[in-house]
């Protein structure tokens, strides 16, 4: 081999080396780069390099470096394959093809929209909001509410106790007599909460449920104002035209005790219909005297509600767990 073949053969490994690697797919692993570039070169390079010490003298230094940056153009070009390979597995993925994620946004529970709606309403009327604690004394959830020592509701199948005394509370009127231990009268408050009894979880009951609580007291309150107030909260939420009735009705600390019915269109083609939708009642002597105020200065009254039964009435909802399935089918109806 004379020196213008050795330059020649060199030129052209340079050649097969840039065609080897330009031949390969661009997410080929690097081993597997190698490979190829070794079998498009590796006899070529070396014949070369066994050639060069048969060289005359005179041309030796020339080849030797020719040889040289035939080397170092394939360290390159290995390089330049590699670079790309990195710079393609960080670059993002831009695919405009692809349909958008439909946007979809979070919306009020049906009973969380109906306590807000009582809530504002009672707000415009002049009432404030209180709340209590879920885990409550017996003494606040019965006794201070003038209930008997026999009365059902204290069992065991009715009460989730908690201990002796301790117990969940059964409804949001144990903080009838925390607000008035608190705050002197005038008092109007809002009492939303959770409320618990011992009950089967079926179409029309559930162990947990809520209630809205509401309590005025002052000097000279009588049940004028509390049919009244009630009246004029069921027009604002039912609509101007809704008319609302009183029934007798018991409860261990009211005297005397009612229960407010509203006539509803369910929208059900079978017109107005009376719907039942609290109990309430001028706050009993007993309560007021538990809470340490005096009861011949001051009067009071009282109504509690489920919301809720609201919601179901409302939307004419056939099972009472429909409200507790967490079912997106279900729920996205109401969403505002
Ligand atoms: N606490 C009663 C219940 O849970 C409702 C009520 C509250 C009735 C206030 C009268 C006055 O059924």
């Amino acid at each position: 081999m004379d020196i213008s073949e050795f330059l020649r053969r060199a030129d052209a490994v340079a050649d097969a080396a840039r065609a080897a690697l330009a031949a390969l797919a661009p997410d080929t692993r690097p081993d597997a780069a190698k490979g190829a570039l070794n079998a498009a070169t590796g006899d070529e390079l070396a014949a070369l390099r066994a050639a060069l010490p048969a060289l005359p003298h005179a041309d030796r230094r020339a080849a030797g470096q020719a040889f040289n940056r035939l080397n170092q153009a394939i360290a390159a070009l290995v390089e330049e394959f590699e670079a790309a390979q990195r710079q393609r597995a960080t670059a993002p993925v831009l695919d405009l093809s692809m349909p958008a994620r439909e946007s979809w946004r979070g919306a009020k529970h049906p009973v969380t929209l109906v306590i807000e709606e009582i809530e504002a309403i009672f707000r415009e009327l002049g009432f404030s909001v209180a709340l209590g604690p879920e885990a409550e004394h017996a003494w606040y959830n019965f006794g201070a509410l003038n209930f008997p020592a026999d009365h059902p509701a204290m069992e065991m199948h009715d009460t989730l106790y908690l201990g002796d005394e301790t117990l969940l509370r059964t409804h949001t009127s144990p903080v009838q007599v925390r607000t008035l231990q608190r705050f002197a009268p005038p008092v109007r408050v809002l009492i939303p909460g959770n409320v618990y009894r011992r009950d089967f979880f079926d179409a029309t009951h559930a162990p947990a449920f809520a209630q809205i609580e509401g309590l005025a007291v002052d000097e000279g309150i009588s049940f004028v104002d509390l049919k009244a107030t009630l009246a004029e909260f069921a027009r604002r939420f039912y609509g101007g035209t809704r008319r609302v009735r009183f029934g007798p009705s018991y409860f261990p600390f009211t005297e005397p005790s009612a229960q407010m019915d509203v006539e509803v269109d369910l929208q059900d083609g079978r017109g107005l219909r009376w719907v039942e939708i609290l109990g309430c009642g001028l706050v009993h002597p007993a309560v007021l005297e538990a809470a340490g105020l005096d009861s011949e200065r001051y009067t009071g009254w009282a109504f509690g509600m489920g919301p809720a039964r609201i919601a179901m009435s409302r939307h004419d909802l056939p099972d009472i767990r429909l409200l507790y399935d967490a079912d997106v089918r279900f729920l996205e109806q109401f969403a505002r």
